[in-house]
């Protein structure tokens, strides 16, 4: 069958390599993709948010699966655009409903619904305009580090973790004053969790699910986890310090009561649900929701899926996650992210990229690039390359893509020398 993939990053790219791996993909189009993805499959010029567009594609391209990979189409409601329109009634659609994907596009609902199904989380308040002066009091007596988040999505950037109670409530005020724009009428201030996080990934059709393999990410621009937050500067799968015995927890009481959650609320997800997990003592507590994978998790994560993804993504749609299994590469891998000087602040595009043919042993995914008028692959976005390698080790995985990361080049290029360094 006609797949249609939307979304234009590295998680993107990985994705499109797993699914036309599939005997059952027969065409592949990628709604808008990069240089990269063309690799797979077909390139279309559509913006993910423009349901109508993407209806006209998927009629005329005879589509009959649609996997969206990055959370903001679902948010809008995408899912419930395909579902409601009786001309798209066959198309089988990966993702959750608009209300479903409030797991990730509102930090109040993801909170209040942790609560509610008893899902360990750090404790929190939320606080809107209306209730801003409490909000001032409950900072002036809270413990520091306090952690404050925009309720919406805030493209990564909402979460600001601060240690003097004076700068919280200035924040906040910054915040409920739109510094984020409608992502901030409503603020979450939670508990600082002191450990180690991790993302589990799950597959679900609502009712049944099935775990992929772990990963780490390293979100911050700095050696050492210092600076500003990216999107993700690298990944590592399998990290060590997640055991059996972690993962049965997490399975018994996060990813279940989750899935019970799910039904108890009536929400329509068939889709990858990505719970981030900090470790504090050995203990698993939920930093957050994704309604989606993980961008440069995914990466390697895909490495190690044995497993036919299309027809995983078919079980998930069909409601038979029951029939599913999963079988995982032992094999370790690890990705670095090349990104653009000055990212994740402003940085130039346009960038020529050479040596992507001097790399050996690796996989280089794109994210922010694209092919300009001489044909030339060129830099088109803050996080530019993902190079992923395998090895016995996380740590011999991470040297081979080291290794390659610096066989390419453009000017500006970035890379944090240290990922995995906490392992
Ligand atoms: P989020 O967007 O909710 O994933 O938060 C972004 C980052 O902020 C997380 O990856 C953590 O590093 C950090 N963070 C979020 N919530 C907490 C918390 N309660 N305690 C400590 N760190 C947190
Ligand atoms: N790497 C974190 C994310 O995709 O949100």
């Amino acid at each position: 069958m006609n797949v249609l993939l939307l979304g234009a990053g590295g998680r993107e790219h990985a994705l499109a390599w797993r699914l036309t791996e599939s005997p059952l993909c027969k065409q592949l189009f990628i709604a808008p993709g990069n240089a990269g993805t063309e690799e797979f499959g077909t390139n279309l010029a559509l913006n993910p948010n423009d349901f109508d567009a993407l209806k006209t594609v998927v009629l005329e391209k005879n589509i009959s699966l649609v996997v969206c990979g990055p959370e903001e189409p679902l948010v809008r409601g995408v899912q419930n655009f395909f579902k409601n329109d009786p001309a798209l009634s066959q198309v089988r659609f990966l993702g959750p409903s608009k209300e479903a994907a409030q797991l990730e596009g509102s930090k109040a609902y993801a909170k209040v619904f942790m609560q509610e199904f008893g899902i360990p989380t750090a404790g929190y308040r939320a606080f809107t305009n209306e209730t801003l002066s409490e909000g001032v009091d409950y900072l002036a007596i809270s413990k520091t580090p306090i952690v404050l988040k925009a309720d919406g999505l805030a493209a990564g950037k909402g979460v600001v973790i601060l240690n003097d109670r004076g700068e919280a409530q200035a924040e906040l005020k910054a915040m409920l004053d739109g510094k984020f724009g409608d992502a901030g009428s409503e603020v979450v201030i939670e508990d600082f969790l002191d450990g180690i996080e991790f993302s589990v990934f799950v597959l679900t059709d609502g009712k049944d699910f099935v775990t992929l393999p772990v990963a780490k990410d390293y979100k911050r621009i700095g050696v050492g986890d210092t600076g500003p937050n990216t999107g993700g500067m690298g990944s590592v799968s399998h990290p060590p310090f997640v055991d059996a015995d972690m993962m049965a927890k997490v399975e018994h009481r996060v990813i279940k009561p989750t899935l019970e959650g799910i039904q108890a609320r009536g929400l329509d997800y068939k889709g990858f649900i990505f719970i981030g997990l900090i470790s504090v003592e050995g203990e698993p507590y939920v930093i957050e929701y994704n309604c989606r994978m993980g961008d440069p998790e995914t990466q390697s994560v895909m490495a190690r899926l044995n497993t036919d993804l299309m027809q995983l993504c078919l079980f998930a749609t069909d409601s038979e996650v029951y029939r599913a299994t999963v079988d995982i590469e032992p094999r370790q891998a690890a990705t670095v992210v090349l990104v653009s000087g000055g990212y994740p602040g402003s940085y130039e595009k346009g960038k020529v990229i050479t040596g992507l043919n001097d790399v050996s042993g690796s996989r280089v995914f794109h994210a922010g690039t694209k092919r300009d008028a001489d044909g030339d692959i060129v830099t088109n976005g803050g996080r530019v390359l993902a190079v992923t390698s395998y090895g016995d080790t996380f740590q011999e995985a991470l040297a081979l893509s080291y290794e390659n990361a610096r066989k390419i080049h453009f000017k500006g290029v970035n890379y944090r020398s240290d990922i995995g360094f906490d392992l």
